[in-house]
């Protein structure tokens, strides 16, 4: 496909952010064989199948959606290369025969938006033009042009299967670590306790904000530019959005803390200078959590509200997901080591972990909503469609241990997975051996190879920190102390 923003266009669709009520699939759940026998497989498949008309105009092609996994893999120069374009080829091929899209949407990995707070030591960051951009404005138009011509490779590859792509984009605040930089920046100056990992950040001052509004805003329209059909914000999982987002860690007391209204603002005047930056015709969606699962941080209610600001702001989609690195709920759906808002058994009963919460957003918002975490079979992601709850779900892991497993969903072939257990007996460590787990898996995808299922707890541990601390100090290196950010045009 190319890169046509034209592409995939709803004939007649809403455009300019004008409101739709989106409407659970239609279709009749269950398919009655001849003999009697209701086969639930092919009824989900048949609704994973359905298109999705978005308010922008553009049309999801199916409601599966490859969540965003980051994909640590760039390098000094901060840009996508062969490895990412191999990876998202993969998650994107149909099965021999099958005519239709894979999956309908790949959501890539976190790019960052300053290359001083990272999620990961192999994050891109679209922005990037060089270690003194300001001073060699030659070879800054050179890493430009260079980081241009990456990215268009890597969207053409995502959307290679007939998939949309869109980029993810973030700025991790205090959650970047300290081979990234020793002083990260958040809403405040609240540290992250994990193994001493992560150094104490520095409150971020007022008039710094509209730097980091516009350095979102000039991403966007990188990547649109590149040939990505829109781009998703990251305000979930404890990044900087969400940092600011959460009375916990958000202790500010100008115009950006306090109450609810004030700890969104940043986040509503991010979304808004990205659909500025990219126009009405791209897509333009948020990944919220549900709630942090922890007490005293952001709420259920506190969700519910946000997401009717941003409803209102006329975003594409929603996708709702929860946690944060100090509870990894995006990975479980719960709390781990004292709960005050654990999974609730009716969402652990139908395998999202956010379902219940789901179910009752819909009630306040008609944005569309995407919903991840848990979905391991067609029967639940079935489910969670005929809700009417939900109109895309998103799948992360099964991708990893089996990178077909999207297309095999839509063509009701989806192998039942088991999701291994990480565990090194400590919980911080095993935090980060999951991590690495999963890492070790996104490598091999992109490498070509077949993910390896039994790699270990500690094998993972050892993995991930040999990774972060190689590309992460490789990268602080690269980039001067205290550069300018953002860069001039
Ligand atoms: C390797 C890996 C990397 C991830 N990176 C991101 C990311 O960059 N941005 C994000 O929002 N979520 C990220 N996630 C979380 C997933 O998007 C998803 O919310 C979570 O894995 C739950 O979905 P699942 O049960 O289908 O795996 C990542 C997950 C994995 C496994």
């Amino acid at each position: 496909m190319s890169g046509s923003p034209n592409q995939g266009r709803a004939e007649g669709g809403a455009a300019g952010g004008a409101k739709i009520r989106a409407e659970g699939v239609a279709t009749d759940p269950t398919v009655r064989h001849t003999d009697g026998r209701i086969d639930r497989t092919a009824a989900a498949t048949t609704e994973l199948r359905q298109p999705l008309p978005l308010r922008c105009g553009l049309i999801l092609p199916n409601r599966l959606a490859k969540a965003a996994m980051t994909e640590r893999l760039s390098g000094t120069d901060y840009a996508p290369n062969a490895l990412h374009e191999a990876l998202y080829r993969r998650w994107a091929a149909p099965l021999p025969g099958d005519s239709g899209a894979a999956i309908g949407l790949q959501i890539t990995g976190n790019m960052l938006v300053d290359p001083r707070n990272l999620e990961s030591g192999g994050n891109i960051v679209p922005l990037w033009q060089g270690a003194a951009p300001q001073t060699n404005p030659a070879s800054a138009r050179a890493v430009r042009e260079g980081m241009q011509a990456a990215l268009q490779r890597m969207a053409a590859a995502a959307k290679s299967g007939g998939a949309q792509a869109w980029v993810q984009l973030s700025q991790a605040g205090r959650q970047c670590s300290r081979f990234n930089t020793a002083r990260p920046v958040a809403p405040s100056a609240v540290g992250l306790s994990k193994l001493g990992l992560f150094a104490r950040p520095r409150a971020l001052r007022s008039e710094e904000l509209p730097g980091i509004v516009e350095a979102f805003a000039r991403t966007a329209r990188i990547v649109v530019d590149a040939g990505f059909d829109g781009v998703q914000v990251h305000a979930a999982h404890g990044y900087l959005l969400s940092q600011f987002l959460s009375p916990i860690t958000n202790r500010r007391t100008d115009a950006y803390g306090g109450a609810l209204e004030n700890r969104a603002r940043l986040l509503l005047a991010v979304v808004d200078a990205v659909r500025e930056a990219i126009g009405p015709g791209r897509a333009l969606a948020v990944k919220l959590n549900s709630a942090d699962f922890q007490r005293g941080g952001f709420a259920e209610g506190e969700a519910m509200q946000v997401a009717g600001w941003l409803d209102a702001a006329g975003i594409d989609l929603l996708e709702i997901s929860g946690g944060s690195y100090e509870r990894l709920a995006f990975f479980d759906g719960k709390a781990k080591g004292g709960a005050d808002a654990p999974v609730r058994a009716s969402s652990r009963a139908r395998e999202a972990y956010f379902m219940a919460f789901a179910e009752q957003l819909r009630q306040q918002v008609s944005v569309p909503l995407m919903l991840t975490g848990g979905f391991r079979t067609a029967e639940g992601m079935g489910h969670a469609l005929r809700s009417g709850a939900v109109h895309v779900v998103g799948v992360a892991r099964p991708m990893l241990l089996d990178p077909a497993w999207g297309a095999k969903a839509l063509a009701g072939q989806a192998p039942a997975l088991d999701m291994p257990r990480i565990s090194v007996g400590l919980r911080q460590a095993d935090d980060l051996a999951e991590a690495g787990y999963w890492d070790h898996q996104v490598e091999r995808v992109a490498r070509g190879l077949e993910p390896v299922p039994d790699f270990g707890s500690w094998a993972g541990l050892m993995h991930i920190t040999k990774r972060e601390a190689g590309k992460g100090l490789a990268k602080r290196f690269a980039r001067k102390r205290n550069m300018p950010w953002p860069p001039e045009r």
